[in-house]
C-alpha cells in the first residue's frame, strides 16, 4: 500500500497540454501570455477587477501589507489560528502582530474579539494599520461582520484566502473580500502550480503596483533604473499553465473536497468526542481540508493516539495549526483571548483530503480511527 498524504497534488491531461504549449511556443521564460490569461481568469473567478500572479501565497501577503502602507512600528491584527506564512510577512515590513482569538462557531477571526480591539484602540489612540483575516480550512471569516468592523474603524482589510479558492461567503467569492486578497497555489492547495500565488482586487491600481513591485521595481527605462526597492515575485509563464489547467476544473476539486468531508461525517460522525469543523451558515465552504476535533473523555484516546495510529498506516494526518501566539518566534506579542485556538489545537486533527482520495483509501483511514476508537 502506498503512502496517503494530506492533500497532494491533483494534475492531468489539461495541465500537460498547457504546459506542452508553453514549451512549444517557447514562453519558458518569466511572463508570457499564460499569465496574464491565467490573471484574467483568477480576477473572473474571484469576482474582482484585477489580479497580479506571484510566486508565492507569501509574497501576496507581503505585497498586500506594503500595497496598505504597513511600514516599521506598525500594528497589525491577524488570526491566531493560522499558518506562520498569514504573520511572518508583517514583520518582513517592520511592524507587530496582534493575534484575536477563533470563534468557535467558524474556527475563524472571532469578529466579537476583534470589535472590541478596535474600539479599545480607538479610545486609547492607537488605531491597528490593518487586519489580515485568514479563511481557514477554506471557510470564510465572518466577513458580514468584519468588513463593516473595518470600515467603521477605518482599517485596511486584507483577506488571506490561501486556502480558500473556490469557496464563497454572503454570495461572494473568496477573496474578494476586504481591500486585497491573498491566494496559494502551493502543492497542498485546491489549485497548485508546484508553487505560486496571487493579489486579487478590485483596486486595479494596486494590482499594477503590485506587478511593478513584484518585477524588481524597474522604472520605465531602456537600461535598468530603480528608484524603489522591488521583488522578484512574479509567477513563470510555464507555472502559470498548470494553474490555468487546475483552475478549468476547480468546481469539479471543490465538489471532491466536500464529498469527502461527507464521507467522512458518514464514517465517523458516530463516534463519542467526534466533533467536525461546522460549516458558517453564512457561506459555503471548499473544504480544502477536512478537520475534526477529538474529545479524549468522550472518545477514549486522544488526538496524538489517532495521528500515531494513522502514520503506523503510512496515513498522514497533521494536528491543526498551532496558534501563532504559542508560537516562540512570536512569543510576547499580544493575544486577545487565544483559549478556543489553544483548545482547537489541542484536540485537532487534518485528514487525508485530496481531490483525487478514492472510496477505498477514504475507507482505510476511517477503518483506522474507528479502530483506535474500540481499542
Ligand atoms: C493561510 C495561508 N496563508 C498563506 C500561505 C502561504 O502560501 P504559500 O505557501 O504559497 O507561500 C498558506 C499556505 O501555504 C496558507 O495556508
Amino acid at each position: 500500500m502506498t503512502r496517503l498524504y494530506l492533500s497532494p497534488p491533483d494534475v492531468g491531461a489539461i495541465e500537460r497540454a498547457l504546459v506542452a504549449e508553453a514549451f512549444d511556443s517557447n514562453w519558458v521564460a518569466p511572463l508570457g501570455p499564460h499569465v496574464e490569461a491565467f490573471e484574467r481568469e483568477l480576477a473572473e473567478r474571484c469576482g474582482v477587477a484585477a489580479c497580479g500572479a506571484l510566486s508565492s501565497g507569501t509574497a501576496a501577503v507581503h505585497l498586500a501589507l506594503l500595497l496598505s502602507g504597513v511600514g516599521p512600528g506598525d500594528e497589525v491584527l491577524c488570526s491566531t489560528l493560522t499558518f506562520a506564512a498569514s504573520v511572518n510577512p508583517v514583520r518582513y515590513v517592520g511592524g507587530t502582530p496582534v493575534f484575536i482569538d477563533a470563534d468557535r462557531a467558524s474556527w475563524n477571526l472571532d469578529p466579537d474579539l476583534l470589535e472590541s480591539e478596535l474600539e479599545g484602540r480607538e479610545k486609547r489612540g492607537r488605531p491597528a494599520k490593518a487586519v489580515v483575516a485568514v479563511d481557514l480550512y477554506g471557510q470564510c471569516a465572518d466577513y458580514g461582520r468584519i468588513e463593516e468592523l473595518c470600515e467603521r474603524h477605518d482599517v485596511v482589510l486584507i483577506e488571506d484566502a490561501a486556502e480558500a479558492l473556490g469557496s464563497t461567503a454572503f454570495g461572494r467569492p473568496a477573496g474578494s473580500f476586504g481591500r486585497l486578497g491573498v491566494l496559494s497555489f502551493n502543492g497542498n492547495k485546491i489549485v497548485t502550480t508546484g508553487g505560486g500565488g496571487a493579489l486579487v482586487s478590485d483596486d486595479a491600481e494596486a494590482i499594477a503596483r503590485a506587478r511593478f513591485l513584484s518585477t524588481q521595481a524597474r522604472d520605465p527605462a531602456p537600461h535598468y533604473e530603480h528608484s524603489q526597492i522591488g521583488f522578484n515575485y512574479r509567477l513563470s509563464n510555464i507555472l502559470a499553465a498548470i494553474g490555468r489547467g487546475q483552475l478549468q476544473t476547480l468546481d469539479r476539486r471543490v465538489e471532491a473536497r466536500r464529498a469527502n468531508f461527507t464521507r467522512y461525517v458518514a464514517g465517523l460522525g458516530d463516534l463519542p468526542g467526534i466533533e467536525f469543523m461546522p460549516e458558517a451558515r453564512y457561506g459555503v465552504s471548499n473544504r480544502w481540508l477536512t478537520t475534526l476535533t477529538i474529545d479524549p473523555d468522550a472518545f477514549g484516546a486522544t488526538r496524538e493516539d489517532v495521528r500515531l495510529a494513522l502514520e503506523a498506516d503510512d496515513i498522514e494526518s497533521r494536528p491543526l495549526w498551532k496558534p501563532m501566539h504559542l508560537q516562540p518566534v512570536y512569543a510576547g506579542c499580544r493575544v486577545v483571548g487565544g483559549s478556543v485556538a489553544e483548545s482547537l489545537f489541542d484536540r485537532g486533527l487534518c485528514l487525508p483530503s485530496g481531490s483525487s482520495l478514492t472510496p477505498a483509501q477514504h475507507e482505510r483511514v476511517v477503518a483506522i480511527i474507528r479502530g483506535v476508537h474500540r481499542a
